[in-house]
């Protein structure tokens, strides 16, 4: 197979952890006899730097052009404590999420046994947990309308759903739901907000195609609550951009850190494969930022974006394999296993790729 894949690392760790992400994808070509042609782009605050916009034209074509996109991490510390900076790298990713009709964003809560004690939840609690999380990505309170008044007094974002924004997703997540364990769990505000009621009125229409799933409708908050609570009481998660935002990050620490979570952001065209954390710019460029999220990310960029189901596979077992042999980057090593070994992002990363090419 030859495919064209496109490298965004974007801000902060995500440098350091893309190296990774890419490393297996080569290695993956090298095993399996494929040829994946790599290019790079920016994004971010590197972009706003360079160019001056978050979102470089020439970023963008690269984007359309190519096969897949394999990303890493936005943001800037010097924007979060500016709320008057008009331009934010943030929304290089915004617009090309919109661009490139990214509306389903999938975030599996893959929970490795081997870091069932890395997390904050109790293991017994944990254990058997497999959530696939459909998170609508380009409507929502994202992008309805801002205002604001000039003297600052006044401010809004408004909170709007088509219903054929909520139908494609929601086709997604069931059509997802029937090869898993047919039961899927749409989260919305309905008891509040006119837009999860016209969300509910879709998803429950939407339902009446697939009557081998079995649906249930949650409140957000609600939601949030039992997913710490009782996390293997959900299987599929149907939610909006906002709440899915929210309650992935929860989610992540299911799995035992942010630094786990990968993301396969599709629809219309070419895919786009994020780990779901920032930049942390405090831990960048120390070699303390784990690489699993990137590496994870590259699956989902071969099985979801490619086909290449097997391969994919191979990838997830290195991660576990790895994990097996006691190698944790600080964010999921938690001192409770004797046999633990803190590593950093290159070992981490080379240790996963040893484990691929045996
Ligand atoms: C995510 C991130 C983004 C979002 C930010 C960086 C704009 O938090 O992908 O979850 O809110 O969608
Ligand atoms: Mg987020």
């Amino acid at each position: 197979m030859s495919k064209n894949i496109l490298i965004i690392p974007g801000d902060g760790i995500g440098q350091e952890v893309t190296t990774w992400g890419k490393n297996v994808l080569e290695a993956v070509a090298d095993k399996h006899g494929h040829s994946f042609q790599f290019d790079e782009g920016i994004m971010g605050h590197v972009a706003i730097e360079e160019t001056g916009s978050p979102l470089p034209e020439e970023t963008l074509e690269k984007a359309k052009e190519s096969d897949a996109i394999l990303f890493g991490a936005i943001g800037h510390a010097k924007y979060d404590n500016d709320p008057h900076a008009k331009v934010r790298p943030e929304q290089g990713l915004l617009k090309i999420r919109k661009e490139l009709g990214l509306y389903a964003n999938l975030r599996p809560i893959l929970l490795f046994d081997e870091l069932l004690e890395a997390s904050s939840l109790k293991p017994e609690i944990l254990k058997g947990t497999d959530i696939l999380f459909f998170r609508e990505l380009t409507g929502d309170v994202y992008f309805g309308e801002k205002n604001k008044a000039e003297d600052g007094s006044f401010a809004s974002d408004l909170m709007n759903y088509h219903r054929y924004e909520v139908e494609r997703i929601a086709h997604k997540a069931f059509e997802a739901a029937r090869h898993r364990s047919k039961k899927l769990c749409s989260v919305d505000k309905a008891n509040v907000l006119e837009t999860s009621r016209l969300w509910r009125d879709v998803v429950q229409e939407i339902a009446k195609q697939y009557p081998d799933v079995e649906v249930e409708h949650m409140f957000i908050d609600n939601a949030a609550m039992q997913l710490v609570k009782n996390p293997r009481k959900f299987d599929v998660v149907l939610t909006a951009n906002l709440f899915g935002d929210i309650l992935t990050d929860e989610a992540s620490q299911i799995a035992g850190s942010m630094g786990m979570l990968a993301s396969a952001s599709v629809g219309d065209g070419t895919g786009f494969y994020e780990p779901i954390h920032g930049s942390a710019h405090d831990i960048a460029g120390q070699d303390k930022a784990n690489p699993l999220a990137s590496i994870l990310s590259a699956a989902l960029l071969l099985d979801i974006g490619l086909g290449l189901v097997e391969e994919a596979e191979e990838v997830r077992d290195a991660v576990a394999h790895t994990l097996k042999e006691g190698w944790r980057t600080i964010d999921i090593a938690n001192n409770a296993t004797p046999e633990e070994k803190k590593i950093g992002t290159k070992q981490m990363g080379e240790f996963v790729l040893e484990q691929l090419k045996k």
